[in-house]
């Protein structure tokens, strides 16, 4: 099934085409512009922000809290009942240390507020998190896709795994151009886009 889209696509592999491009675009443009400074850091409504901002061209639901239940391999993420309180909880969550705020990624997965999209809005809030409250980013290049995606579904029942994989490739280069821009394809490779690198858009 293919997802409602304004661009009208309705081909699966020629949408996930558009939506790269598109959404790399405006990844971006959210550093270049300097827009990336201006939102709220480690709340729902930030990680709105960018979910709008990357996709709001290519879908309606861009950036709104999605009105189905959905699942990835066996696990279910927060039923919709429960997703209002949840994403209150977890804007309210602290993150003063590098635990805290994997912490706080970890429950925001398990949220997975969005239709679609969720892994790679998510991942740049992450970053924005650490970037903030500790002076370090995740430099995604040092982490190994298969590795990354095993750590995030055990990560719902024990997050050691995901803390000491990201741990190990945390980076002192919060402001690098190159580095962000890289990090955005490295997310977007582990979700299976790997069509277009952001740098050339
Ligand atoms: N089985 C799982 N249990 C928990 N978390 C998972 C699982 N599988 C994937 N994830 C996490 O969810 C992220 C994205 O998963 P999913 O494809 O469902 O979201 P999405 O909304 O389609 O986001 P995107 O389009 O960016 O991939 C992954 O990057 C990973 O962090
Ligand atoms: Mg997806």
């Amino acid at each position: 099934m293919i997802l409602d889209n304004k661009l009208n696509i309705t081909h699966q592999i020629e949408l996930a085409k558009a939506e790269e491009k598109i959404s790399k675009q405006k990844a971006k443009q959210l550093f270049d512009s300097g827009d990336i400074a201006k939102l709220e850091i480690g709340t729902f409504a930030g990680l709105a922000f960018i979910h709008a901002y990357l996709f709001d061209d290519i879908y309606d639901f861009a950036g709104k809290i999605r009105d189905v239940n959905i699942a990835k391999g066996n696990f279910r993420f927060a039923p919709l009942m429960y997703l209002d309180a949840s994403l209150k909880h977890i804007d309210t969550m602290p993150q003063s240390n590098f635990d805290e705020i994997i912490e706080k990624y970890v429950e925001m997965n398990i949220a997975h507020p969005f239709r679609e999209g969720n892994g790679r809005a998510t991942r740049i809030w992450l970053d924005l998190i650490l970037k903030a409250e500790i002076k370090q980013v995740v430099d995604w290049n040092q982490v190994d896709k298969e590795d990354y995606l095993s750590a995030m579904q055990r990560s719902v029942v024990k997050d050691l795994e995901i803390k000491a994989l990201l741990k190990q490739a945390l980076t002192d280069q919060i402001d690098d151009r190159a580095l962000f821009m890289k990090g955005i394809d490295v997310s977007y490779y582990y979700e299976g886009y790997s069509e277009f690198k952001t740098e050339e858009l």
